[in-house]
């Protein structure tokens, strides 16, 4: 394991290994051993790498970026969501400014470029009763040029194919975390997502697009109007009424299809 150290507090830690089995499970165990906030752990591959909803996340090639950041926020649990799209902001912008890449945010977390997903980001939380312990943020972005699994390959891509060159994952991992940080702290200051709101609604590849929103009850469609500034995304049905939807999954015609 190599230890590099630099400025801010994320990421001032690194631990770096070639191969972990997740590096959210990685941070967790630090995290439930007393490590400190800002704490980055970063994975070469995965052979256990996990997605949102139970699924798994292929990361057994090398090439891409895999890392998790351990967090200590005194913010209550239920807005520690938002630090979800905090990341996905910081991760947009990075692509963007860094890559040059006109990366788009799919809610409430995939980050997409030219509506191919290239980067997904799972976010775990710790109680302590009912007190937050400690976040996770994991990060998984496709830089390298891959072949994707048949089922995935109409809806993935990777930066360096979008780009058509070679792209610095260390030089993109310090560019995510320069932004998540900034992000972070504006976060905390104000304990909502009104400082990113504007420009994360500029990014928002399911603006003004019709969504299928499926939720334990049902489905139901209507066309995506932006997040509010705590991170719920707005959706306008047929009959005028606008939904706020906190969580559940929504698809983006064109995008993703319905599934
Ligand atoms: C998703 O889109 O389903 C979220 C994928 C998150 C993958 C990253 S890779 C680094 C971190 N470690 C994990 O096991 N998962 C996240």
């Amino acid at each position: 394991m190599v230890n590099e150290h630099k400025p801010g507090w994320a990421g001032k830690t690194i631990l770096h290994e070639a191969q972990m089995d997740s590096t959210n499970e990685e941070a967790k165990r630090a995290g439930n051993a007393g490590a400190d906030h800002g704490t980055v752990y970063r994975a070469d591959v995965q052979s256990a790498g996990k997605g949102r909803r139970g699924r798994s996340w292929y990361s057994h090639e090398a090439g891409n970026l895999y890392f998790s950041i351990l967090l200590r926020p005194a913010i209550s649990p239920d807005k520690a969501s938002m630090l979800t799209l905090v990341m996905a902001y910081a991760v947009a912008g990075a692509i963007r400014e860094y890559i040059g890449l006109p990366a788009q945010i799919k809610w409430p977390n995939d980050i997409v470029v030219n509506d191919k997903k290239v980067c997904g980001i799972l976010c775990e939380m710790k109680l302590d009763g009912t007190r937050l312990d400690y976040c996770v943020a994991g990060v998984g972005v496709n830089v390298g040029k891959q072949e994707f699994a048949e089922e995935i390959r109409s809806m993935a891509t990777s930066l360096e194919e979008q780009l058509g060159g070679p792209i610095d994952r260390e030089g993109l991992l310090q560019a995510i975390l320069g932004r998540f940080e900034r992000g972070y702290e504006e976060f905390l200051h104000c304990e909502d997502l009104s400082f990113l709101r504007e420009e994360y609604n500029e990014w928002l590849a399911n603006l003004n697009r019709q969504v299928r929103v499926l939720e334990p009850q049902g489905a139901y469609e209507g066309m995506s109007k932006g997040i509010t500034s705590t991170g719920e995304l707005l959706v306008e049905c047929p009959d005028g009424q606008v939904q706020k939807v906190y969580a559940g999954e929504v698809s983006v015609r064109g995008l993703y299809g319905y599934v």
